[in-house]
């Protein structure tokens, strides 16, 4: 069946051929110019690039065919035919089998290939008159596309032939990620960040190949998501931020359009719930959940470590059952961060107790469980993932419990860390992190953590220092695009001074996604043509 699409769609291009030998307008092949697919700006590097130095001429007479019966495959092309639309405004229409004028196609296949047999590769061949998407799944047939809508010039070659021509160099890609989860988290609960806001920044990572947006939805200043077994979460808890600003929630409903906004993206969306500290929002809207023995406020401030859910009371397990089933039933991701970070004022007895226990209620709902890297001290299970910020000797004991991590520390990974002395926003308590530093390590081996062991890698992106998007921007890129490649490309494909070359070359898209990028002078950025204001977005 898959097999006779692409028949189908070669004949019909055959078809087209001859239409266009009799008819001489437009010509099929149109003599195009040498280009270099391995010198092409990707990021985050694909495994293996065959350049073969002609291009093919993405025009008006281009198609987008897929596989038929391969399911998601339809929707990959309408993103791909949507994002082509945004950026050259080049309507290219998808799977017309009755059109008559196609002298080129883009066809995305679905193959068995063992060499495909993983669920993110992709194979991009681009010829002269075709380019050929290979993959098993959807999800690497969108890695491949985001590969392809970096190789679109922003401007077109209007000297080739009497239409506009857009030339993709020829070549082949082979393409597999070095680590199945590759994240960034964003911190809503120090300030609110608005859905359009959060489907931004959704948008850019995936253009990026990054697969995991990780929410922290809870903290001492604000509970940002709603329960509807336990509503003064949002109604009290959700009041306020860190300054003294408005605070918010987001509604189920809300949350929902988050994951699918990025499971279109095939980004999978992990929800944290930090307890049992951090927990002082819960605990001024349901005070029978507080174990510091204080009587607490709302509190708008930055300092941490002061409060704890009593952890022996068997009502605060009811209340963590209905808060992680609730969040469970809207999450079709396969994790659950209970967090678990800095609960200075819990007895450690008590900590261990707690962690147990919700360990047991996020396995009931199905979940795997991530936390901080205290976790690790409880008596968990090997299936349960520790995400590494702070402490070794925690990401040790995690793999002595046979655990994955999840690589973040704090003085290499943490957006919010300063650039220099000279940063607007963001904090320096691990780290000055400029572009270099934050690109220049490597996560395989990491502390002596075994690759097999490593999940993956993730940026946090904490927000006592930021209260809108533009703040937001400024800390996560460029940095988070080298993440990326951190996590997606193999330690021999990585290089900076090659790298600093490629990012140099991200200005125009990020400029014409608005993103309010912080210009490192280590960076001679590309200039654009576009300005912050005039534009529209991919
Ligand atoms: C953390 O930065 N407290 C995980």
């Amino acid at each position: 069946m898959i097999k006779n699409t692409l028949v189908r769609a070669l004949f019909l291009l055959s078809l087209v051929c001859v239409f266009f030998a009799c008819t001489k307008e437009p010509k099929k092949r149109i003599p195009m110019p040498v280009t270099d697919l391995s010198a092409e700006n990707l990021i985050p590097k694909p495994l293996k690039v065959i350049p073969t130095n002609s291009a093919f001429a993405l025009d008006e007479f281009t198609a987008i065919y897929t596989a038929k019966g391969a399911t998601g495959f339809q929707e990959v092309a309408e993103f791909l035919a949507d994002k082509l639309s945004k950026k050259i405004n080049l309507q290219v229409p998808i799977n017309d089998e009755s059109l008559k004028t196609v002298a080129r196609v883009i066809y995305i296949n679905q193959s068995d290939s063992t060499e495909l047999n993983a669920p993110e590769a992709y194979q991009l061949y681009i010829n002269q008159d075709s380019i050929i998407i290979n993959s098993n799944t959807a999800e690497g047939a969108f890695r491949g596309i985001q590969t392809l809508r970096q190789l679109v010039p922003d401007s077109s070659n209007d000297t080739l032939a009497l239409q506009k021509i857009w030339p993709i160099p020829t070549g082949k890609i082979i393409d597999n990620p070095s680590f199945a989860y590759r994240g960034s988290m964003l911190d809503v609960a120090r300030h609110f960040f608005a859905v359009e806001d959060v489907k931004k920044y959704i948008d850019i990572l995936s253009y990026y190949k990054i697969n995991v947006l990780h929410l922290h939805l809870s903290d001492d200043q604000g509970w940002r998501i709603e329960i509807k077994s336990w509503p003064k979460l949002t109604s009290i808890g959700g009041s306020t931020e860190v300054g003294g600003e408005a605070g918010g929630f987001y509604t189920q409903e809300d949350y929902k359009e988050i994951v699918r906004y990025a499971a279109e993206r095939f980004m999978t969306v992990v929800p944290e719930i930090d307890m049992p500290g951090h927990t002082n929002a819960a605990s001024v809207a349901y005070p029978f959940l507080n174990g510091n023995g204080k009587t607490l406020t709302l509190y708008e401030g930055t300092q941490v470590g002061f409060s704890t859910f009593d952890t022996r009371k068997d009502t605060v397990y009811a209340f963590v059952n209905d808060v992680v089933r609730e969040i469970s039933e809207i999450t079709p991701g396969p994790y659950f961060h209970i967090g678990g970070d800095e609960s200075h004022v819990t007895e450690k007895k008590d900590y261990v107790y707690f962690v147990n226990k919700v360990e047991k209620i996020v396995q009931k709902h199905g979940k795997r469980m991530i936390g901080w890297d205290e976790v690790a001290i409880a008596d968990i299970d090997s299936t349960s993932i520790s995400q590494w910020w702070s402490s070794e000797e925690n990401a040790k004991k995690a793999i002595e419990k046979g655990m994955q991590v999840i690589v973040s520390p704090a003085k290499k990974a943490y957006l919010d860390m300063q650039y220099d002395t000279l940063s607007e926003y963001g904090l320096h308590w691990a780290a000055y992190l400029p572009v270099d530093t934050a690109y220049i390590w490597t996560p395989e081996g990491y502390g002596g953590i075994p690759k097999e062991n490593i999940l993956g890698i993730e940026a946090p992106l904490w927000s006592e220092t930021i209260s809108n998007i533009d703040e937001l921007e400024y800390l996560a890129f460029p940095r988070v695009i080298g993440y990326s490649e951190l996590s997606w490309s193999s330690p021999e494909n990585r290089d900076w001074e090659n790298y600093k070359i490629r990012l140099a070359n991200q200005a125009p898209f990020l400029e014409r996604m608005d993103v309010k990028y912080y210009p490192s002078p280590l960076i001679d950025w590309k200039k654009s043509k576009y300005s912050y204001e005039t534009i529209e977005k991919d």
